[in-house]
């Protein structure tokens, strides 16, 4: 397991899956915002929940309180690019989990498996320019805004600007995560 300060990163196990699926993907707003694709159903074998044979590009991770061990979302390290070195934070957190520091946690905690674990150079995030949450998360762990895609996302019936965060290897400053 990964672990931050308050959260840890874990495999994902069968129990979480109907968690996940009624309170995170099945969350038709909160999936068309953090996607970046048209929601649909979800189903117990998608490769967003399960995974029997993960893409060598994709490290997916179940979030839990370190406290208790309770699941409280999932994180993403996605489009892992071993020539470039160069990889993508996604970050869902159960409703009830947000806004309580956690999310700044996870950031963290990919931050350490992306550079120390996986030898990478470059961690980027793309968030809607909105998500204040996630910007904010980003920021507090060292990721600088890059730039702003204008118009770039559809959500849910309107374009939406998006913004482009990245930070370095040699920029990270580490942290308590292991
Ligand atoms: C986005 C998300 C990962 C952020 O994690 P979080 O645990 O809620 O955020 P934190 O509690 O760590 O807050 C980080 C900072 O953002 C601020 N913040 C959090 N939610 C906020 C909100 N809705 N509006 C404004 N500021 C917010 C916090 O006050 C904190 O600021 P500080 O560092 O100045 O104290 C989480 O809210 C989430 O999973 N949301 C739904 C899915 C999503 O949007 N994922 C990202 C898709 S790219």
């Amino acid at each position: 397991m990964l672990k931050g300060t308050r959260v840890g990163l874990r495999d994902r196990r069968e129990d979480d899956i109907p968690v996940l699926r009624a309170e995170l993907y099945n969350d038709v707003v909160n999936a068309a915002r953090a996607e970046g694709r048209p929601w649909r159903p979800v189903t117990a074998n998608d490769p967003q929940l399960a995974f029997d044979n993960p893409p060598e590009n994709l490290a997916s991770f179940s979030v839990v309180e370190l406290e208790g061990d309770t699941l409280i979302g999932t994180a993403n390290l996605w489009g892992i690019d071993t020539h470039n070195r160069n990889a993508h934070i996604g970050v869902g957190l159960l409703p009830a989990a947000r806004g309580k520091g956690y999310g700044t946690d996870v950031v963290a905690a990919l931050c350490y498996y992306g550079f120390a674990v996986r030898g990478l150079q470059r961690l980027q995030i793309e968030t809607l320019a909105d998500n204040e949450g996630m910007i904010r998360a980003a920021e507090r762990n060292g990721f600088v805004r890059e730039g702003v895609l204008r118009k770039s996302a559809w959500v849910l019936g309107e374009f939406m600007d998006e913004v482009v965060l990245g930070l370095l290897a040699g920029e990270w400053e580490g942290s308590g995560a292991a």
